[in-house]
């Protein structure tokens, strides 16, 4: 029985699945999404918090933007606080750009929307995800659904299945070189039904830990604690959580945050990772499924926009001038940039995080970094340059 056939078989509807699925859409290209969770699953995952101006501006120029623009909340600069003392860096004064805070679950609602809305396909609860023939110019992606079991023919599949997903296993061994490091801690995460105790995010070094403060709306707040990679939540009761939040978030500066109900908590652990080349034969890496990154720069879900973005171009000029250069040129352009993120999001990590090992030399320089990084404008350029994102076409010219 011959297949059904669509230009691209995307697995995972995570953002970069979903955006790059609407991406090409835009520009007459068909494909299929499969995920192997719910919708409600999708929709309701507590990840990502801060969008890149580049990413808001990709998801505004393509018609998703218009409940971020009334939702989201713009910050033109962010707090870095050392021992309860705050410096901030004003992201609009020093290179002219902004973020915006705004939940990954709600572009992944806004991006299901919109591509149900346009007649997408999105196949959710999928198992037994299978990836055949990549390496031949008729690959296949099949998988189970209630227990029947389809088959798509694909031009090109993309792999958009976050880290844990089955696409990155399908380029030969041989093949693939990963880069790793792996982090001594983890980060405690909650959401909290109490208002965000201060306009902007506060990025906090104390010796007793990291934490972060950040929001998802004037309501409701998200805060993470810096902890043991493998930390047991169940050691956490809310009025701990509080009680470490107050010492290490305020530092003795008399200002407190408003405690309130806790909604959702959980631990991730860190890690930075690469997987290379992102391509192999007809298969796609982009997203999570290439590379990780610790979430103190906030970059990861902006990586994956930033791939999907590449790689709907690419695409694009196949379809539309047969040719192939861009899909070739696919794994570098990228990798340029996330290396980029990586070297970034490693820098805020291991400046702002105490690590247990380090020598009393280590910590007065990690102090030095601290207020040279929140006093030089030079170094504050940097921080904000790298913070509200490099250009999405950051790459060989
Ligand atoms: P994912 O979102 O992981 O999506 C992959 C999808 O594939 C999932 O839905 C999964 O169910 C599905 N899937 C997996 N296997 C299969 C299979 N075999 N078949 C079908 N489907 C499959 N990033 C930022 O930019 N800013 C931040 O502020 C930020 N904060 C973070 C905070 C936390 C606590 C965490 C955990 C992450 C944070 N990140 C942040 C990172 C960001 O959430 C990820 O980088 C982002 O989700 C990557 O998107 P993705 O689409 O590549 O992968
Ligand atoms: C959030 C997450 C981050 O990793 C970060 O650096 C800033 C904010 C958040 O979830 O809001």
């Amino acid at each position: 029985m011959t297949q059904p056939h669509v230009q691209v078989g995307i697995v995972g509807a995570g953002p970069a699945g979903l955006l790059l699925s609407h991406l090409l859409d835009l520009v007459g290209i068909s494909s299929v999404v499969i995920e192997a969770r719910s919708r409600a699953h999708v929709e309701g995952r507590i990840r990502a918090g801060v969008l890149e101006q580049g990413t808001v501006d990709v998801l505004r120029d393509t018609g998703v933007g218009a409940r971020m623009d009334r939702e989201g909340l713009l910050h033109h600069g962010t707090i870095l606080k050392v021992a309860g003392e705050a410096r901030r860096i004003d992201f609009q004064d020093l290179v002219g750009k902004s973020v915006m805070v705004y939940g990954q679950h709600e572009v992944v609602k806004d991006l299901v929307a919109a591509r149900l809305a346009a007649g997408g396909e999105i196949v959710f609860e999928v198992s037994d995800t299978r990836i055949d023939g990549i390496e031949g110019d008729a690959p296949t992606l099949s998988w189970t659904q209630d227990g029947v079991q389809h088959a798509r023919r694909c031009d090109f599949i993309a792999g958009c299945d976050g880290f844990h997903g089955v696409s990155r296993a399908a380029i030969p061994a041989d093949v693939l070189r990963v880069y790793e490091r792996v982090y001594p801690f983890g980060w405690l995460g909650i959401l909290a039904r109490t208002p965000p105790a201060s306009e902007e995010l506060i990025y906090a070094h104390h010796e007793r830990g990291f934490a972060l403060l950040s929001m998802r709306s004037p309501e409701i707040s998200r805060l993470y604690l810096q902890c043991p990679p493998d930390e047991d939540i169940a050691t956490w009761p809310d009025a701990r959580i509080w009680e470490e939040l107050q010492v290490r978030l305020a530092g003795g500066s008399g200002w407190r945050l408003e405690e309130g109900e806790i909604v959702q908590k959980g631990v991730t652990a860190m890690r930075s990772f690469v997987a290379e080349p992102m391509r192999h034969g007809r298969l796609f890496l982009a997203g999570d499924a290439a590379h990780i990154v610790p979430p103190t720069g906030a970059k990861g879900m902006n990586l994956a926009v930033g791939d999907v973005r590449v790689l709907a171009r690419a695409l694009e000029s196949y379809y539309a001038r047969g040719s192939e250069a861009a899909l070739e040129a696919y794994s570098d352009t990228c990798l340029r940039r996330i290396w980029t993120v990586q070297r970034f999001s490693w820098w805020m990590t291991q400046m702002l995080h105490t690590f247990d090992d380090a020598s009393p030399f280590d910590r007065r320089r990690q102090l030095a970094e601290l207020d040279y990084v929140t006093t030089s404008r030079a170094a504050m350029t940097t921080l904000a340059e790298n913070y509200v994102g490099l250009p999405m076409d950051w790459g060989p010219a």
